[in-house]
């Protein structure tokens, strides 16, 4: 982990009201897992900005040296508003990376993901990270939803890399106006996959934890969850574990990335 300044390398729109950050360091950025999150700090003395997290979308250079990160940013609110509307050679406070991300065990070979709006973030550094390693693209199945189609964020470039796309909304203004859930569920019936990722909001991942725990498929899910210091120090990130006697879990520090049957969604 470390702490230091990022330079904006360049801000591009992605959606109505997403951005999509690539920020360089000029000491480089340690290697990363997809899933592990940054806190960032933007503002400055007249306007003090808390830290806020988001989740690593991509690296840039190499993947085991990395230069810098991608990071999608949706504009819900003060921070995320001046994050979006950072401009190339600005810069901001990085702590990273943080927490648990995906872990793909050896053996695994067919895998579907599941992304649900700004969820793809994680999915999509997990997506290139498999192509960089070599995994078949045609073993992955990406289900990608949103509430219409401006949610549905960098299709394209999962259809480049090769993987199938399934597309879903719940206005039906692009793909299948159903629940991401429905084909997800089609599919582990028809073709059951190794093991099945997932990130968006909280009701789909407790839809697809239900399925693939039902139907008995390895599930992790990487939880967008509210977090003050991103460290186990405000205890504001607590996750109920699944075991009645467990003790409470940390999204910052245990997660973001869980397996789906440790917790309760
Ligand atoms: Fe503070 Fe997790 S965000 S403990």
């Amino acid at each position: 982990m470390i702490q230091q300044q990022a330079t904006i390398l360049w801000n591009r729109a992605l959606g109505l009201d997403c951005v999509h950050l690539g920020l360089s360091f000029a000491q480089g950025f340690p290697v990363s897992v997809p899933g592990q999150f940054v806190m960032v700090r933007i503002g400055d003395a007249a306007m003090p900005l808390l830290r806020r997290p988001f989740s690593i979308s991509g690296i840039l250079g190499d993947f085991r040296q990395p230069d810098g990160i991608e990071l999608m940013i949706k504009v819900v609110g003060k921070a995320t508003r001046a994050m979006a509307g950072l401009r190339s050679g600005q810069t901001v406070d990085v702590v990273g990376p943080l927490g648990h991300g995906f872990r793909v065990p050896d053996g695994v070979v067919r895998i579907y993901l599941a992304a649900g709006g700004i969820g793809v973030a994680p999915i999509r550094f997990l997506a290139k990270e498999m192509a960089a390693r070599g995994v078949e693209p045609l073993n992955c199945h990406l289900f990608l939803g949103g509430r219409s189609r401006h949610d549905l964020l960098c299709r394209g470039e999962f259809e480049k890399l090769g993987m199938e796309v399934t597309v879903t909304t719940d206005d039906g203004s692009d793909g299948r106006q159903c629940l991401l859930t429905d084909p997800l569920e089609a599919a582990i019936i028809a073709q059951r996959p190794d093991m099945v990722c997932a990130c968006g909001p909280h009701g789909m991942l407790a839809c697809v934890a239900g399925i693939t725990e039902r139907l008995a498929v390895p599930c992790q899910v990487s939880l967008e969850t509210l977090m003050a210091c991103g460290l186990g120090a405000c205890l504001g990130c607590a996750v109920a574990p699944r075991r009645p006697s467990g003790d409470y879990l940390h999204a910052c520090v245990n997660g973001p990335v869980f397996n789906a049957e440790e917790i309760t969604l």
